[in-house]
C-alpha cells in the first residue's frame, strides 16, 4: 500500500543536488485528489541556502494547485526511517489533512506509517493558541 508514493520519492531522491552533504533525499506528497508531488534536497556552496526534499515537493504541491496533503513519504539511501526536519514539519503543517500519514521508507520501500500529528504535535498556527 502507498508503494506508488514510495516509487514517487525515490525516483526524486535520484535527482537530488547534494554534492555537499552527499545526503540525497527524495519526499513524495499525495493529495485528497490523488495527485503525487515530488521533489529532492537541492543545496548550495553557500551552505544555509540548501533546501530539504519535503521543501520542494511543497513548492511543486503549490505550483500544481495545491490541495490537502494526505500521504507524504520521505526517503534518503543513508538513513531508514529518515525523519522530515522541524522545520519542513512545520512547513508541511500548513497543508496536512488532520489524519495525514507519514511514510517512513528504506531503500525498499515503506518501513513504517505514522500520523502526521503524532510527529508534529502542537505546531504553530495563527488560529489555535488560546
Ligand atoms: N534533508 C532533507 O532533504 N530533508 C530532511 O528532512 C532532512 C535533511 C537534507 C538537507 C541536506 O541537503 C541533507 O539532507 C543533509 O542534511
Amino acid at each position: 500500500m502507498a508503494h506508488d508514493l514510495f516509487e514517487a520519492a525515490e525516483a526524486a531522491m535520484r535527482k537530488a543536488y547534494a554534492p555537499y552533504s552527499k545526503f540525497p533525499v527524495g519526499a513524495a506528497l499525495r493529495t485528497a485528489e490523488g495527485r503525487i508531488h515530488a521533489g529532492c534536497n537541492i543545496e548550495n556552496a553557500s551552505y544555509p541556502e540548501g533546501w530539504c526534499a519535503e521543501t520542494t515537493a511543497l513548492g511543486a504541491f503549490v505550483m500544481a494547485g495545491g490541495g490537502t496533503i494526505c500521504e507524504i513519504a520521505v526517503v534518503a539511501e543513508k538513513m531508514p526511517r529518515i525523519m522530515p526536519c522541524g522545520g519542513c514539519r512545520q512547513r508541511l503543517s500548513e497543508f496536512v489533512a488532520s489524519d495525514a500519514t507519514l511514510h517512513l521508507c528504506d531503500e525498499t520501500g515503506i518501513v513504517e506509517s505514522v500520523p502526521f500529528t503524532s510527529v508534529f504535535p502542537r505546531g504553530f498556527n495563527l488560529e489555535q493558541n488560546r
